[in-house]
Formats: structure tokens, sequence, C-alpha cells
């Protein structure tokens, strides 16, 4: 089921969100089933729970090719439960990102470039890996969202910051965000 996603002002995207506790509950499946509609419906690359009004440490990334981001390497799909981040650089690097929560706006963003991250996936056992460019910047975002952090918050520059329309005059992105 597609699901509404709460925007940018709403107070629930804000909370620190709590660790899911129960695996085996009915319900986280169907929450993540309503994730992956939600986010293929509206051609995102990755989704928070908290984005969705659900108060829990759980998120979905990955896609083979994104027309949101169509530059982007592919990242797999992956579902993570309680996931965790660990740091494996000092480099940041300022890349273009948007937010299903900030609709039709994009801003640079500085990430860091090499980081490991992992967390339980749906069958009960862990993963890691390592990851670097869009693809640890995207993990980077949707961990963001588990404390409450939306990427404006991070931008440096806010001269570049703005609606897609206006910064990108000529690409097909500002219609694909109006649908
Ligand atoms: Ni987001």
């Amino acid at each position: 089921m597609i699901r509404a996603i709460l925007k940018m002002g709403d107070p629930r995207l804000l909370r620190v969100a709590r660790p899911v506790e129960d695996l085996q509950d009915p319900q986280l499946r169907a929450i993540i089933a309503d994730m992956f509609d939600t986010m293929h419906a509206t051609h995102g690359v990755g989704l928070a729970a908290p984005q969705i009004g659900v108060d829990l440490r759980l998120m979905i990334f990955g896609f083979t090719a994104s027309p949101r981001y169509p530059e982007a390497e592919p990242v797999p799909v992956t579902t993570l439960i309680n996931p965790w981040l660990e740091i494996l650089t000092e480099e940041t690097e300022d890349g273009w990102e948007g937010c299903l929560s900030v609709p039709g706006m994009r801003g640079t963003v500085p990430r860091f470039t090499h980081i490991r991250y992992g967390g339980t996936l749906e069958d009960g056992t862990t993963l890691t890996r390592e990851a670097h460019g869009f693809h640890a910047r995207l993990f980077q975002h949707e961990f963001d969202h588990l404390d409450g952090i939306l990427y404006p918050q991070r931008i440096r520059d806010m001269t570049r910051f703005g609606f897609i329309e206006a910064l990108f005059p000529d690409s097909p992105l500002a219609a694909l965000e109006a649908d």
C-alpha cells in the first residue's frame, strides 16, 4: 500500500526513531512492503520509516537505474533494521541530494566518501558492507532520517539549495517530481 510521505515541517520527521525490538512482528513485514510500494511509486532511491510516520529505525534503499538520479551508479536494493554507521575517512564531498520529504528541491550536501554500515536484515541475519560515492551518500541520507535530520540541515552553501525547475531548467527532473 502506498503511504503518504510526511513533508519537512512535520515534527514526526525530527524525532530520534526507536529501535525495532520484535523482528517477528507481522506488522514489521507490512510496513516494509508499504515502504517499497511508496518508494517505487515516487521514483525514490531510499525511504526511512519516519518518512511515513513510523517511529522505527528501519530503512530501505537501492536501485538499478533511477530517473531521479540518472548519473548515479546502481546500489543494491536493501532493507536494514536497526542500522549502524561507521565513518572510514575524514574526507567529505559535496553532491546534489533531494528527498521525498522535501519535494521539488535539491541541495548540495557534504557527505563522507567512505563508510562501513550494517544492520539486521528481514530474515534476522546481519549485513556489513563498505560503500563509497553515491552509495555512501544515500546511506548517510537515510541514516540521518532515523536521527531526525533532514538534508537541508546539512547544507553549508545555501546558495546551492533551491527548486529543481530553477536550478536545472532544462532537466526532465522537474516534471518527474511534479506528478
Ligand atoms: Ni530523504
